[in-house]
């Protein structure tokens, strides 16, 4: 399946991601892997594109804003959790979080919606659900990205090792 925004839409998109790349430590999770070979930076981006995506599609009654900062910041945590470290341990379960404190710190208007999308993002695995529907998208948008990510990581070791 294909995602694709109208260029008005990508204008919108691209203009928040620039803020939030000027303005926070978002760029530092370009050297944090995510899944298979994907940056945990690639990663939200994907996220936050698809996300705006299905609420174009659904014409969904979101704020557009919040949903794209939320999912852009939704793994803001900051660190290779791949690195053995007593702090990242189950990580699965705390990243949400840590994303959440580190996003409070460092974006002073950060709205409730945003909040919310950032903290319950985990769901069902963190039993608290998203208050809104920007937090319902955003879980369904990082469920497709993340399953996405880790069979094309899976098909890419497949190769290297029938290379
Ligand atoms: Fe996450
Ligand atoms: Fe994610």
């Amino acid at each position: 399946m294909a995602y694709q925004l109208s260029e008005e839409q990508e204008k919108i998109f691209y203009g928040i991601l620039e803020e939030l790349c000027k303005n926070t430590r978002i760029l530092e999770s370009c050297q944090y892997m995510q899944h298979g070979s994907t940056s945990v930076f690639r990663h939200s981006v994907s996220v936050a594109y698809v996300c705006y995506y299905l609420a174009e599609k659904m014409n969904a009654p979101v704020d557009k804003r919040s949903l794209i900062r939320g999912a852009l910041l939704h793994d803001y945590f900051l660190y290779d959790w791949h690195e053995k470290d007593a702090s990242h341990k189950w990580h699965g379960f705390h990243h949400a979080k840590r994303a959440w404190e580190n996003a409070l710190r460092d974006i002073p208007d950060l709205n409730e919606v945003e909040q919310d999308m950032i903290r319950c993002h985990m769901f069902p695995l963190n039993p608290i659900p998203p208050k809104y529907m920007e937090g319902w998208l955003l879980c369904c948008a990082d469920k497709i990205c993340s399953g996405t990510e880790t069979v094309a990581g899976k098909k890419l070791k497949m190769r290297k090792i029938m290379l």
